[in-house]
């Protein structure tokens, strides 16, 4: 286990790059298996999960390096499909193996995913819309089993626009006989990410990132070629921490179109931003304004930054309301940042912060992946030391968040336990 230890209250100025997206990554690398060729998958993070996917590979038969950013991964060999348990259960994104061997072997086996514990978090829409591909689906001892002699296109309408039912029933369909629509679809930008790689295997598909998606089946695909996406959720959390930090801090390569929501909910509060194509200056500003945030499906305010953004309210004079509308347990943190000082009432899923608040540095966990940046947050602008404990659910997100916070000025070191 490890911990990170905080001195909070420097400025920051300089450059911080954004990595590629791990929520891209995390279903680009599934979505390889798809093909018997290979594949190249540019910017890469080189975060935990990527590490976990790319061994998962690996236990496949794929031929894997991960080298300057870069993944290549040789499917010659690949004939396993059964996943083994104990990597599955370590993250969320295993999930995507299931559309990937199921459309590549028609069989798939693999243990229900792990990932953070912020809801329930259920499979049911990937589960039915593969049944109704055609496929049995069978549950021992915490094992899926998916068998389909003849995967079928359909079409799918999900009750929810879920980002890992849309993902993983795309890639199942680029193998299917036939047409797949999928309605009510996310539209995330990940998702038109992993369709471009899709594509570039020789896929058929049309309408990635709007909310109907085609997929047309293809029997045959050819090598894979992408670049992720840089991850607009790293992005958001450093320029919430350079609203509230930053001397001439700017964020490099950065899609805006994706960031949007924060953007103007950061004008809102009164902060200054000077947006050039590819990055962000930004800096800090004493007198920031409550703002009300509600957390939603792109392109609405991206429930991942929902809790580093409550950080944020707590510097800002007035009342912001805070809701979240995805997951049930996005309010883990409220006890950590009220511990350090924060005034907020926390109800089911709605907080409300009085700011503006002095924040004091304490001993803290990382609930979550997107809890622990919330602490993170906090702990760089509070008064004295903050240590956060569990720091291994914020490293699985933000690859070398200690350099990259480091480079800039914020004194932030990663410590055993
Ligand atoms: C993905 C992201 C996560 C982000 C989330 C919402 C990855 C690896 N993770 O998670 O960072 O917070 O999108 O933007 O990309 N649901 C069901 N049944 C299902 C699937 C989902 O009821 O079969 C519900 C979920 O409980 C949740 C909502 O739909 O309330 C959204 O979930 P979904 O978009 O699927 O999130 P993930 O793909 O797990």
């Amino acid at each position: 286990m490890k911990k990170l230890i905080i001195e909070g209250g420097r400025e920051l100025s300089g450059e911080i790059k954004i990595s590629g997206a791990k929520n891209s990554v995390v279903a680009l690398i599934p979505a390889a298996i798809l093909t018997d060729g290979k594949c190249v998958i540019r910017n890469v993070p080189n975060i935990s999960d990527v590490n976990i996917l790319l061994e998962m590979m690996q236990e496949l038969g794929s031929i894997v390096t991960f080298e300057n950013e870069t993944v290549t991964i040789d499917n010659r060999n690949v004939k396993n499909c059964r996943i083994n348990e104990e990597y599955a259960s370590k993250i969320r994104a295993s999930y995507y193996f299931m559309g990937a061997l199921l459309g590549k072997y028609h069989h798939a086996e693999i243990a229900y995913p792990g990932g953070c514990i912020i809801g329930s978090r259920p499979i049911d829409f990937h589960l039915n819309a593969f049944t109704k591909m055609g496929t049995k689906v069978e549950e021992e001892d915490g094992i899926f089993k998916l068998d389909v002699d003849n995967l079928h296109g359909i079409d799918i309408f999900f009750d929810f626009p879920s980002v890992g039912a849309t993902i993983n029933v795309m890639i199942a369909a680029v193998k299917a006989k036939g047409r797949t629509r999928i309605m009510n679809a996310a539209c995330e930008p990940e998702i038109a990410n992993v369709a471009s790689f899709l594509s570039s295997m020789g896929a058929k598909i049309y309408g990635a990132g709007t909310s109907t998606i085609i997929i047309d089946g293809v029997d045959t695909l050819t090598d894979g070629y992408i670049d992720v996406i840089p991850d607009r959720i790293e992005a958001g959390t450093y320029l919430i921490i350079g609203a509230l930090l930053g001397n001439n801090l700017t964020i490099t390569g950065i899609i805006e179109e994706h960031l949007h929501s924060l953007l103007f909910k950061l004008r809102e509060a009164g902060v200054q931003l000077d947006v050039k194509n590819d990055s962000i200056t930004i800096n800090r500003n004493e007198n920031l304004k409550a703002v009300n945030i509600k957390t939603t499906v792109y392109p609405g305010f991206p429930t991942d930054l929902g809790q580093p953004m409550s950080t944020f309210l707590t510097q800002c004079s007035g009342e912001s309301l805070f809701e979240e509308t995805i997951y049930e347990n996005r309010m883990r943190h409220i006890p950590h940042l009220n511990n350090m000082g924060a005034d907020i009432k926390s109800f089911d899923k709605t907080a409300i912060i009085k700011g503006k608040t002095k924040l004091v540095g304490r001993n803290v966990k990382a609930t979550d992946l997107r809890a622990g940046a919330s602490m993170l947050v906090a702990g760089m602008i509070a008064s004295g030391t903050t240590i956060i404990y569990n720091i291994e659910h914020l490293l699985r997100g933000y690859e070398r968040i200690v350099d990259k916070l480091d480079k800039v000025g914020a004194y932030i070191q990663l410590v055993d336990d």
